[in-house]
């Protein structure tokens, strides 16, 4: 018996991994975490498939269905929105798993900042102007912020910064922001990516709240530097006719000769 770990992606049902559609139609028992997992991705489960919406429980509880299931010598499909890497609560339950001597395995999904970018049509590290992401979110009622681990700290570095979990937190997170992007740096929220309700919103820093009707609110991706307004930037040296690579040897005495085939 094993308990499957798979990202059930942003929304959209087709954003399932091939692996994660198996292992899902093969597992006689769905624990799925709430309403960010779509019913589409549900629709994998088997016949007679014992499906739980694990919202409303306590890690307890969720541990006594895996145990229960483990008993019964059934496989588990355990589904949580985006990817599990980032804001899936999978690390304590693997903690228990390991404790009580349970097999699992981890899937991973396509994360809502990848689904949210591409709903922009945005590369998000762009040459000159940005090579680093930063995921990341602002302080919520139930998680402190590590002392570090601060807005401001990470805005210092120029990053694009893709922030979870803070819509409601908007007002602070722009007064936090505009003192090291500046007022008119690019923004985009993007409520819902990949849902078919999908709602987008560019802004500046010092537009974005306005822009932002109140109704927008909890599944919502902000993404914040100038790598959102994807101009001003250089060509990357990947394909630059003159850059002599692996690949692509250039010139008479390219750096990796005759490997190029
Ligand atoms: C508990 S976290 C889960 C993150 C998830 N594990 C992932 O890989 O994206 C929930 C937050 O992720 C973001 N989120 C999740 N799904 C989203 C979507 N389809 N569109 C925009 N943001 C989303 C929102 O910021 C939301 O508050």
């Amino acid at each position: 018996m094993t308990v499957h770990f798979i990202g059930a992606g942003p929304g959209a049902a087709d954003l399932l991994t091939l692996r994660g559609r198996d292992l899902i139609a093969a597992s006689p028992v769905c624990l799925y975490a709430g309403s960010l997992v779509p019913e589409g991705v549900l629709a994998h489960c088997p016949p007679g498939c014992r499906i739980v919406n694990t919202a409303p429980m306590s890690l307890d509880e969720i541990i006594a269905e895996i145990v229960a299931a483990q008993e019964a010598g059934q496989d588990v499909a355990r589904l949580h929105s985006g990817d599990l890497s980032i804001w899936s609560a999978m690390g304590e339950q693997l903690r228990r798993l390991s404790a009580l001597g349970i097999a699992y395995d981890v899937t991973p999904g396509v994360p809502s900042f990848a689904a949210a970018a591409a709903a922009l049509g945005v590369e998000l590290t762009l040459p000159g102007l940005a090579q680093s992401v930063v995921l990341t979110r602002a302080e919520g009622r139930a998680t402190q912020m590590p002392e570090r681990e601060t807005l401001p700290a990470f805005a210092a570095t120029g990053a694009t910064l893709a922030v979870h979990l803070s819509i409601h937190l908007i007002d602070k997170l722009t007064a936090e922001l505009i003192p090291h992007y500046g007022p008119n740096c690019p923004v985009a929220v993007v409520w819902r990516a990949s849902w078919p309700d999908q709602r987008i919103f560019r802004a500046t820093l010092a537009t974005v709240k306005a822009a932002v009707p109140v109704e927008v609110e909890r599944t919502a991706l902000i993404l914040v530097g100038p790598s959102l307004a994807q101009e001003g930037f250089e060509e990357s040296r990947l394909y630059a006719g003159d850059y002599d690579r692996r690949y692509r040897p250039v010139g008479t005495h390219p750096r990796f000769p005759g490997t190029g085939s």
